[in-house]
């Protein structure tokens, strides 16, 4: 009689006690499942404009076209390479002239999912930020009726943009560049990460340490500027709210105060996408930092006032490694071939 008490005891602890640790994590999915979301596997339209393959293969073919820049050579995946992680490995961009720009390239990989384009947010989307590279002269500095009309020159593209744009009686415009550029990003998503996988209800898809790094990422405030689906690109903070942030990591840039012209917006940017973040050193819109654990910890005491230990920067960094998903299969388009109309390239 006694025995089976005690075994029942025995049991009974077990149970609790699994029930216990179960619970935890159940909490942990709950919470994790109500600040974020996972990538989808694909959209079927991007502000209003419906996504068919024939707005794919134009704005892919325009993606990787170099000669929508003066220079005929550099192309938008030169500086948002989708095979590495949609960005460029340079501290900040390289561009016509190997002028170096102001700021460090972000990635166009789930970058439809941010509330505005750049880190000033000065476009509000795709298409508009697509109009910018071209033009700007640190970048592809071409103009818009050169570029178009280079289009012009080769019947490959009359026939790529008659396919995609079937209504338009005349649809090379840099509108609609701009537009199938903007549709080809809506689909340069990277779904299926363990994280992802986590949110869908699958617990074991993370492991402890980075169990530990998600909850520690929710517990120590990082979610409230790094939630939603793409954990980022939700909002404007000042790089530095807790705490000055050295005056290496800056460059004199007032981010988002050049577009509002707000002293309340002086050295603020928006929050960066943290998905991939892995593949995409180096860190912060100087681009100086090329550590992760250095950029996880910089955060800490910068945006929180907290020093994060060893501990918490590895379990933190871990985590964030989870949130790598499956990168876009991009098939290498073959380009309009050119014609003697085709304007020669411009290297001053
Ligand atoms: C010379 C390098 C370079 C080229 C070429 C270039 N970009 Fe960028 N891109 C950048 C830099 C740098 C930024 C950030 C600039 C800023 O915030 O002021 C940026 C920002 C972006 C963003 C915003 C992402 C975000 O999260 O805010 C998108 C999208 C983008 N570029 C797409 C394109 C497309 C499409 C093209 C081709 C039409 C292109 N880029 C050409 C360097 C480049
Ligand atoms: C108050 C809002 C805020 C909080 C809290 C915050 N961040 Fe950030 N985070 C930002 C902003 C804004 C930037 C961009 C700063 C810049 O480059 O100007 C950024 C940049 C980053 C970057 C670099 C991303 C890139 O693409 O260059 C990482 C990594 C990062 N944060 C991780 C974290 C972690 C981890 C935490 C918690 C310890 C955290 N952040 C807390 C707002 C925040």
């Amino acid at each position: 009689m006694r025995k089976t008490g005690i075994l029942f005891a025995a049991v009974a602890a077990a149970f609790l006690l699994s029930g216990g640790t179960a619970r935890a994590s159940d909490d942990l999915m709950e919470r994790a499942k109500s600040l974020f979301k996972p990538i989808p596997k694909e959209l079927k339209e991007v502000k209003g404009v419906r996504i068919t393959p024939a707005l794919i293969e134009l704005g892919k073919a325009l993606y990787f076209e170099p000669r929508l820049s003066r220079s005929g050579f550099i192309s938008c995946n030169s500086c948002h390479n989708v095979g590495m992680g949609g960005a460029d490995f340079q501290q900040t961009a390289v561009g016509h002239g190997w002028q170096k720009g102001p700021r460090n390239s972000p990635t166009v990989l789930n970058a439809v999912f941010n509330l505005a384009q750049f880190w000033d947010g000065r476009a509000p989307d795709l298409k508009e930020q697509a109009k910018g590279p071209i033009q700007a002269s640190v970048e592809m500095n071409n103009t818009p009726a050169a570029a178009i009309k280079t289009l012009k020159s080769m019947p490959g593209y009359a026939k790529l943009f008659a396919k995609a744009y079937p209504g338009d009686a005349d649809p090379m415009t840099f509108d609609n560049l701009a537009e199938a550029i903007e549709v080809f990003e809506a689909t340069l998503l990277t779904p299926d990460s363990a994280f992802d996988k986590y949110l869908e209800g699958k617990g074991k898809a993370l492991g402890a340490v980075e169990k530990s790094g998600l909850s520690k990422f929710i517990s120590k405030g990082c979610a409230a500027c790094h939630g939603g689906i793409n954990m980022g690109g939700t909002g404007y903070y000042k790089f530095g709210v807790k705490e000055r942030v050295a005056e290496g990591l800056m460059t004199g840039d007032k981010g988002r105060y050049k577009v509002t012209t707000s002293e309340d917006d002086e050295y603020t940017f928006k929050s960066p996408s943290l998905r991939n973040i892995a593949l995409t050193p180096p860190y912060f819109h100087s681009g100086r930092v090329w550590s992760l654990e250095e950029a996880v910890s910089i955060m800490g005491s910068a945006q929180l006032g907290t020093m994060l230990d060893k501990d918490d920067v590895s379990d933190i960094v871990a985590f964030l490694h989870s949130t790598t998903g499956k990168q876009p299969k991009v098939e290498y388009p073959i380009l309009p071939a050119p014609t003697d109309s085709t304007p020669e390239p411009k290297l001053d």
